[in-house]
């Protein structure tokens, strides 16, 4: 089984505060990786890192067996990354925006028309091609998003808090895509601060306060710690540690950024 994202103590230091500390993991290709923690237990950071828009303190990152410090445009060709707060342009029309991306990954004018084409028909925009993408609701914003991170077709998929505020049917939706493309071979790594989100994913990680705390398939975790869900394996875990303090229960808390 091939290695689609590696990571070997990877760290991120902001001043004195550790906000990714040390994390370790190995995500195989095909793979649906839930990378799960409440607000600010440091995943927006981790995945920054994986994508090679920041640099760690310390430790290191493949992506494709690609070396993210020393080769990240290359990674950047072969990843796809939704990032937390959608870097959609509202002004203009959703299939302007999917230009737009089709012109950051530099496809020719055929292979950008063709993959437009393809993205509106799988994700059903197709009805609102000519709109402007502010005008949509949040859910339709969202599989444009996702649309558009997925223009130059790339192998492994970087979603950040991808179903962030989009009501429970757009949620459920949106994973059924995400396994379709997993079926197709996509690697997709996702995080998440709705515990109950980790059912579908093949394996996950727990992060509290940038250390993975556990990490295996969600029957093995429940197994291991004796809980009959994910949501109770994680309030076991983060047990006596602060977060709850300062971040309110997961899936309650709004986002940091
Ligand atoms: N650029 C930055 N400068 C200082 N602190 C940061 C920066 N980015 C993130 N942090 C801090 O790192 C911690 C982890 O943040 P983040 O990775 O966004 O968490 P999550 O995505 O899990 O909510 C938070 O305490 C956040 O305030
Ligand atoms: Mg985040």
């Amino acid at each position: 089984m091939s290695i689609a994202i590696k990571a070997e103590n990877l760290t991120r230091r902001f001043g004195k505060f550790t906000a990714v500390n040390s994390i370790s993991l190995e995500v195989a290709q095909g793979e649906v990786f839930g990378f799960l923690g409440a607000n600010g237990a440091g995943k927006t950071t981790a995945i920054r890192m994986f994508c090679g828009l920041l640099a760690p303190t310390e430790g290191q990152a493949w992506v494709s067996g690609i070396s993210v410090a020393h080769f990240p445009r290359a990674v950047k060709k072969v990843i796809g990354y939704m990032s937390q707060k959608f870097s959609l342009y509202d002004e203009l029309r959703v299939e302007e925006n999917l230009d737009f991306f089709a012109g950051v990954y530099n496809l020719s004018k055929q292979d950008a028309n063709q993959r437009k084409e393809e993205v509106l028909a799988q994700f059903g925009l197709q009805d609102v091609r000519r709109r402007i993408t502010g005008s949509l609701p949040l859910g339709w914003k969202q599989r444009l998003a996702l649309a558009s991170a997925l223009i130059h077709n790339p192998r492994i998929l970087f979603l950040d808090e991808p179903t962030g505020g989009v009501d429970p049917i757009a949620r459920r939706n949106f994973w059924e895509t995400i396994h379709n493309l997993a079926a197709k071979g996509v690697t997709i790594f996702v995080t998440t601060h709705y515990m109950d989100e980790a059912e579908y994913c093949h394996r996950i990680s727990i992060m509290d306060q940038g250390v993975i705390a556990a990490i295996g398939s969600p029957q093995e975790l429940k197994a291991q710690y004796g809980k009959s869900t994910i949501q109770e394996v994680f309030v076991h875990l983060i047990k006596g540690s602060q977060i709850e303090s300062h971040f309110g229960l997961p899936g309650i808390g709004s986002t940091s950024y």
